[in-house]
């Protein structure tokens, strides 16, 4: 997800895998990323006012919402992601997100979607801050893992042939553990539900 890989991943470099603490290997779904998706229907229709897209890749979420004519800003720590959304028309910059970001405390709504949760990997420490950045009574969606999984942090890391990243760490959380987190971070779960085999929930403060 994170480093150069992920960068050549978004320009086309083909066959670059996500890889496991135990040499598991994945494709890196880049394509889910590059254009809207079943699923993400439901997500853009509960933007509500300024919203702010957190980990917004190449932006089809932020695009999305800036054609529905919704005030939005896409941040990511990628540059070539920034790049790709900026170009698609999306307002993107390159922040992370636990740095300084704009308009915090101002945000009514806050996405963590396509597993963004994960950022960082400790779920408590990213919704104590997104919840941060909310403007009072604002929500944050958060795309989850389906129900019974359970919450756990593992590294993570990019490779393609010839070439190997940094390793990461990154969260998942599912449907049903995202209640806990909400808890420990001093949020509540407003809201569930599921489009598509997607699964979701609103965190209000
Ligand atoms: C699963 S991808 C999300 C794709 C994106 N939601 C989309 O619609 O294309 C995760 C994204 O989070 C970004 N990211 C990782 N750590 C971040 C951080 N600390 N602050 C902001 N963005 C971050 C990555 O660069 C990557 O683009």
């Amino acid at each position: 997800m994170i480093g150069q890989l992920y960068e050549e991943a978004l320009r086309g470099r083909p066959a670059v895998e996500i890889e496991d603490a135990d040499g598991r290997r994945r494709p890196l779904p880049v394509g889910d990323w590059l254009a809207l998706r079943p699923g993400d229907t439901g997500l853009l229709d509960r933007c509500a006012g300024a919203t702010l897209d957190v980990g917004s890749g190449p932006g089809r979420l932020t695009v999305a919402l800036a054609g529905r004519g919704l005030p939005v800003l896409g941040i990511d720590i990628a540059p070539s992601a920034v790049a790709l959304a900026q170009a698609a028309g999306g307002p993107a910059l390159c922040r992370d997100v636990f740095g300084r970001v704009p308009g915090a405390g101002r945000w009514r709504t806050v996405l963590l979607a396509d597993g963004n949760i994960g950022i960082g990997g400790d779920p408590v420490v990213l919704v104590r801050r997104v919840a941060g950045l909310l403007a009072p009574g604002g929500r944050i969606l958060v795309e989850v893992e389906p129900p019974g999984s359970g919450s756990r942090t593992e590294p993570l890391r990019l490779r393609a042939p010839g070439s190997v990243g940094e390793w990461f760490a990154w969260a998942r959380v599912s449907a049903d553990a995202i209640r806990g987190v909400a808890a420990d971070s001093a949020v509540a779960v407003t809201e569930a539900w599921e489009e598509a085999g997607r699964w979701f929930v609103a965190l209000s403060s």
